[in-house]
C-alpha cells in the first residue's frame, strides 16, 4: 500500500482522553459525516490509548474493555465502513501503553492479527516503556512485518516522538507517518514550538512517510484532555495553515459533534486542504531575510506548477506580512509575477505581485495564497 498524501481524519486522544466509548465513536463518525468532515476528506476515526481491558485473555489476545465497546472492535469497524471511512487504532512498543494499559512487545504478532481480524485500517504505534536493550527501530520494524504478515493493509503510524535519531530509520521501517515531536497541547506556544522544531526537518517527509506534527488542537477551546489555556480562532488558524503548508497528517483532535461553524468551515477549507493533500509533497522554503522569527513567510512547489504561500503574523498588532520574492530566487527584473487567489475566499486577487507578496495579517494569523508564476512584459 503506498500512502500518497498525508492522512487525515479524528483521533480520541486530545479531547476524549481515557473516556472513549462505543457511542463517542459511532456519534463522531456520523457527525463527521453530516458535517462534510469526511466528504472534506477525513477519512480515519483513530481510537487512541485507554480502549482495552488491563488483562490479555487465556490465548494472550488484547480485548476491547466490553464497558467502553459493548460490541466489540469490530462492530464499530463494520459500522465506520459502512459509513465510508476507516477505523484506526492504538498500540506500543512497551510491554504497557503510555497509559498502562498492555502494550505489543512480544505480542506484535497476535496483537497483528487482533487489529486485522478486527477490520482495523490504521495502526498508532507510540514509545512508551520501551525496552533499552533492543533499538526502536528493531521494534518498529518488527510491527510492521507482523502488520504485513497478516495481508491486511494497515496505515502504520509511528509515534517515537523524533527520538533515536527517528528520521533515519522511519521511511526504512515501513512507517506511513511519523510522529517527530513530543505531545501537542492546547496553546499556541505548544503549537508554534512544535512548527519551528520541525521547519528544517521535512526532507524526508514524502509519499509514504509524512511527519506527522502531532493532532490538531483546532476547536478544543481550552475543553479536554490537552487544555493548555487553549487558543483563539487566528491562532488555530495558524495551525491549521502551517499544518497544511508543511503537509503533516490532519487528525482532528476537537470534539466534531459540537464544533462550531467558523471552526467547522476552517477545517473544511478546501483551497488549504488541496496543499495538505497536494502529490508533489515538496517541502516548504522559508523566505530566510524579512523578520523570520515575527513574521516567518513561507513558500511551496505544487505538483501541477503552482505555487503556495503563506504569511504568519506572530507579533502582537495587525500588520502586513512580506514575503520578498527575491529572496525565494525570483529575478527582480519586471518580467515575471505571481497571479494568486486568496486560500480564504477562494476568489483571484485582481493584481499581479511582482517583488513581494504582501498582505495584512492579523495578530497570530497566518494568510495563504496559491497561484501560478505569469510573464508581465
Ligand atoms: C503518548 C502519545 C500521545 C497519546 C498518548 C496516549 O503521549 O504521544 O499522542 O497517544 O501517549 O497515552
Amino acid at each position: 500500500m503506498i500512502v500518497r498524501t498525508p492522512p487525515m481524519g479524528f483521533n480520541t486522544w486530545n479531547t476524549f482522553g481515557e473516556k472513549i466509548s462505543e457511542d463517542l465513536i459511532i456519534e463522531t463518525c456520523d457527525a463527521m459525516v453530516e458535517k462534510g468532515l469526511r466528504d472534506a476528506g477525513y477519512e480515519y476515526i483513530v481510537i487512541d490509548d485507554c480502549w482495552s481491558l488491563r488483562e490479555r485473555d487465556a490465548e494472550g489476545r488484547l480485548q476491547a474493555d466490553p464497558a467502553k465497546f459493548p460490541h466489540g472492535i469490530k462492530y464499530l469497524a463494520d459500522y465506520i465502513h459502512s459509513k465510508g471511512m476507516k477505523l484506526g487504532m492504538y498500540s506500543c512498543v512497551g510491554p504497557l501503553t503510555c497509559a498502562g494499559y498492555p502494550g505489543s512487545l512480544d505480542h506484535e504478532f497476535i496483537d497483528a492479527k487482533f487489529f486485522a481480524d478486527n477490520g482495523v485500517d490504521y495502526l498508532k504505534y507510540d514509545y512508551c516503556y520501551h525496552p533499552l536493550n533492543i533499538e526502536g527501530r528493531t521494534l518498529y520494524n518488527r510491527m510492521k512485518m507482523a502488520l504485513n504478515a497478516t495481508g491486511r493493509d494497515i496505515v502504520f503510524s509511528l509515534c517515537n516522538w523524533g527520538d533515536d535519531n527517528l528520521l533515519d530509520w522511519a521511511r526504512a521501517v515501513g512507517g506511513d507517518l511519523y510522529r517527530s515531536t513530543g505531545d501537542i497541547c492546547d496553546s499556541f506556544q505548544s503549537i508554534m514550538d512544535i512548527f519551528k522544531s520541525q521547519i528544517d526537518n521535512f526532507a524526508l517527509s514524502g509519499p509514504n512517510c509524512f511527519n506527522d506534527m502531532d493532532m490538531l488542537v483546532c476547536g478544543m477551546n481550552n475543553v479536554g484532555n490537552v487544555s493548555a489555556g487553549g487558543c483563539t480562532f487566528d491562532e488555530y488558524k495558524t495551525h491549521f495553515s502551517l499544518w497544511c503548508m508543511a503537509q503533516s497528517p490532519l487528525m482532528i483532535g476537537c470534539d466534531v459533534r459540537s464544533v462550531d461553524d467558523e471552526m467547522l468551515a476552517l477545517l473544511k477549507n478546501p483551497e488549504l486542504i488541496a496543499i495538505n493533500q497536494d502529490p508533489g509533497v515538496r517541502p516548504i522554503i522559508s523566505a530566510p531575510l524579512y523578520d523570520r522569527d515575527r513574521c516567518p513567510a513561507y513558500a511551496k512547489h505544487l505538483e501541477n506548477g503552482e505555487y503556495a504561500f503563506s504569511l504568519t503574523n506572530l507579533g502582537d498588532e495587525e500588520e502586513t506580512v512580506f514575503l520578498m520574492l527575491a529572496d525565494i530566487g525570483l529575478p527582480l527584473n519586471g518580467e515575471w509575477g505571481f497571479k494568486l487567489r486568496d486560500c480564504d475566499t477562494g476568489e483571484e486577487i485582481d493584481r499581479v505581485f511582482e517583488d513581494t507578496i504582501k498582505a495584512t495579517v492579523r495578530s497570530h494569523s497566518t494568510r495563504v495564497f496559491r497561484g501560478k508564476l505569469v510573464k508581465i512584459r
